[in-house]
């Protein structure tokens, strides 16, 4: 197969490339910088969508980059990185006379309102509330076909959680803190922590690039990436601390958050949903890491 991965130099990219060429697929890196293998944006926008099977979008500006102040630039670094390039595939998919038989888009689980009662699945309805539910319904509208192109090419819309591994994300800006004996719960620690290890959201897009697995319709197939686990921040917390042999008792109180990050950034540390696999787990994916222990065990001791 033919793929196609918008923002795959990233964290994300860099594992979905190596099991995408282990299973013998193709891989074309959609950047912003020219390179071998890779095509740009400009390139897609002005040439169109090359010839391919499947189009997965990981392009987006970090979030949570701790070296930037949050302040209106960077809100629209990270609402226009996400939305542009999402538009600029969807173009380029109603536009081509051979369309990719798959679409997928990653996004969040903002969606859906923190707190730590309900239980979300894939069949929870998505709301509008905040400044990150905003952004998930304007990054999956922006991802949305027609229905004459919905007709050729499958949508699927993965709103992962946290996304760990030893390459990046939240693990690689918590390991020194952790290391040093300075790790803590976020804010309360009771808030859920929906989180997922790398390579099983690598599997599921994986997954759903086989036409079995996602069922003919106009409207995109939701997956969520996420762990069947469902834990706490302070349980993750512990985990790592015990997997780490480091302790773990300086908790981050939400007000110091607040005054680094900014409000709405600190947010999405210390409010989390409890969100399940459930129709990932129906479609027939297997987890290779549905436990905290198992997961943090192989990035950390791997
Ligand atoms: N990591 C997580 O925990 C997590 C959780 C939920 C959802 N997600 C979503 O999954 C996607 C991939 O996450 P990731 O952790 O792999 O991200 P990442 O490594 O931070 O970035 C992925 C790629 O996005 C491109 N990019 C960065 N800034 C950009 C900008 N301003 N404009 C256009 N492209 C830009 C870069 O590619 P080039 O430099 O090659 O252009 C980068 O390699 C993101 O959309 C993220 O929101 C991630």
């Amino acid at each position: 197969m033919r793929v196609l991965v918008g923002g795959g130099s990233g964290f994300i990219g860099h594992e979905l490339m190596k099991l995408l060429k282990v299973k013998g697929h193709e891989v074309t890196i959609i950047s912003r910088q020219p390179g071998l293998g890779r095509i740009t944006w400009t390139d897609l926008e002005s040439v169109g969508l090359p010839v391919c099977d499947a189009v997965v979008n990981l392009a987006g500006e970090n979030i949570l980059n701790p070296l930037r102040r949050w302040n209106k630039s960077y809100r629209s670094d990270v609402f226009n990185s996400r939305l542009k390039t999402t538009k600029t595939i969807t173009h380029s998919i109603t536009s081509t006379q051979t369309p990719p038989h798959c679409w997928i888009l990653i996004t969040g689980l903002a969606c859906y309102r923190a707190n730590t009662e309900t239980l979300y699945t894939e069949d929870s309805e998505s709301t509008t509330f905040d400044l990150w539910s905003q952004l998930v319904k304007e990054w999956e509208e922006a991802g949305r076909l027609s229905e004459n192109a919905a007709i050729h090419t499958k949508q699927v819309v993965i709103r992962s959680g946290v996304v760990l591994g030893r390459g990046g994300g939240a693990i690689k800006q918590m390991l020194t803190p952790f290391w040093l004996g300075l790790g803590g719960t976020l804010g309360s620690g009771n808030q859920p922590f929906p989180w997922i290890h790398v390579s099983d959201l690598a599997g599921i897009i994986a997954h759903s690039l086989d036409p079995a697995h996602i069922p003919a319709s106009s409207q995109p197939q939701v997956f969520h990436g996420v762990a069947p686990a469902l834990n706490t921040n302070r349980e993750f917390t512990q985990e790592l601390g015990h997997v780490l042999k480091r302790p773990t008792l300086l908790p981050v109180p939400e007000l110091l958050l607040r005054a680094t990050l900014g409000h709405e950034r600190a947010a999405i540390l210390t409010q989390g949903q409890r969100a399940v696999p459930k129709r990932t787990l129906e479609s027939g994916f297997q987890f290779q890491y549905p436990d905290l222990t198992s997961a943090l065990r192989q990035i950390i001791t791997r």
